[in-house]
């Protein structure tokens, strides 16, 4: 059976996974740098590639270890070639890269948010035309997939990402780095007392700007007025307007595109409570499938899954292939 082994590197965690075709998972090692970013309130690029380069060794000998296997066992060596960090892509390149090299096996560049979307397999087999709402910390895309190497945006973000938005308002009410879980958890106890104004975009497009800064601004307002602003109902708010946003956007692309048979949730913000809840209410006729809780946000696993689809269409890189920090998922 074919086994491969994929390194992740493109933003703040550098990771390790080896699968086999069935998707067996033999190993997943994940190192998250977090801790040391939330004390900047973001990922510093700077830092983030010198964390990798630490523990990027440390990583493969760990999943090689638990998998219990030398990499003359696995088929192919894949890693993210892009989008991300540049600094951090090149370390989990130039890893792949030497593996490849020394031990002469062929090389995967995985597309990063390809990763996202296809690790929803692990839940079951995807029936194809797909759409695929990608909502991590640096995308948010509505995707149609024709099949598993047909990949076209039909919707994308027109400035923030939603899983950014949901950071920079957890920042202002003073929630730590990465925000998005601990808005999903304080919203809970939030109710309807304040409004923010629904993002009106073309098409299949978003917009989490505006939304962002006008809770920005409701936040400064009350401050300089010397009230407190009421935190779990900020949140209630963001949250509610940001992803009925992005659940109403899918639902119109499913009124075009009435061939769809599967759609699923790709990326950090899949982990959402209220965003899993509100695309299986929502959604009726095409099957929704969420990705497991544990691999919603970025993992080695998922690379290894979508390096799969590479192995099966016979797409490698070679030795001198450049990471692509602004790679669309369409190239
Ligand atoms: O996919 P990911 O790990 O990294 C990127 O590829 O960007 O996504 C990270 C993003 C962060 O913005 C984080 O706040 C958000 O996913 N996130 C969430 C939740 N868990 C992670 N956002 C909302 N609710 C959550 N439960
Ligand atoms: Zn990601």
């Amino acid at each position: 059976m074919k086994k491969i082994l994929a390194i992740e590197s493109s933003c703040d965690e550098t990771a390790c996974a080896i699968i086999d075709e069935e998707l067996n998972i033999l190993s997943s090692v994940v190192t998250s740098q977090i801790d040391v970013h939330a004390r900047f309130g973001g990922v510093i690029p700077e830092i983030a590639s010198r964390m990798h380069v630490e523990q990027i060794s440390v990583i493969v000998e760990e999943a090689l270890k638990q998998a219990n296997l030398t990499v003359d066992d696995v088929d192919a060596i894949a890693y993210t070639i892009g989008p991300g960090l540049i600094g951090s892509l090149h370390i989990g390149g130039i890893a792949a890269k030497t593996l490849a090299s020394f031990y002469n096996k062929p090389l995967i560049g995985v597309h990063h948010l390809k990763g996202h979307i296809f690790i929803n397999e692990l839940i079951k087999p995807l029936n194809y035309p797909v759409l695929a709402l990608v909502v991590s910390g640096g995308h948010s895309e509505l995707v149609y997939m024709e099949n598993d190497d047909s990949f076209k945006i039909i919707g994308t973000t027109l400035d923030d990402a939603v899983g950014e938005s949901y950071d920079k308002v957890a920042r202002v009410i003073g929630l730590e780095y990465p925000g998005g879980p601990k808005i999903d958890k304080l919203s809970k106890e939030g109710k309807e007392n304040y409004k923010l104004p629904t993002p009106k975009v073309d098409g299949y497009n978003f917009s989490f700007s505006g939304l962002k800064n006008a809770a920005l601004q409701l936040v400064n307002k009350m401050n300089m007025k010397g009230e407190e602003i009421n935190k779990a109902d900020l949140a209630y708010a963001f949250q509610e307007t940001a992803l009925n946003s992005l659940v109403n956007k899918t639902l119109k692309a499913l009124e075009e595109y009435k061939d769809v048979k599967t759609v699923v949730v790709a990326g950090g913000v899949a982990a959402n409570s209220r965003l899993r809840e509100l695309m299986s209410e929502k959604i009726v006729g095409p099957e929704v499938i969420l990705p497991p809780l544990k691999y919603c946000t970025d993992n080695a696993t998922m690379i290894a899954v979508a390096a799969m689809h590479y192995l099966k269409h016979n797409k490698f890189v070679g030795l001198d292939a450049e990471s692509k920090p602004n790679m669309s998922i369409e190239d």
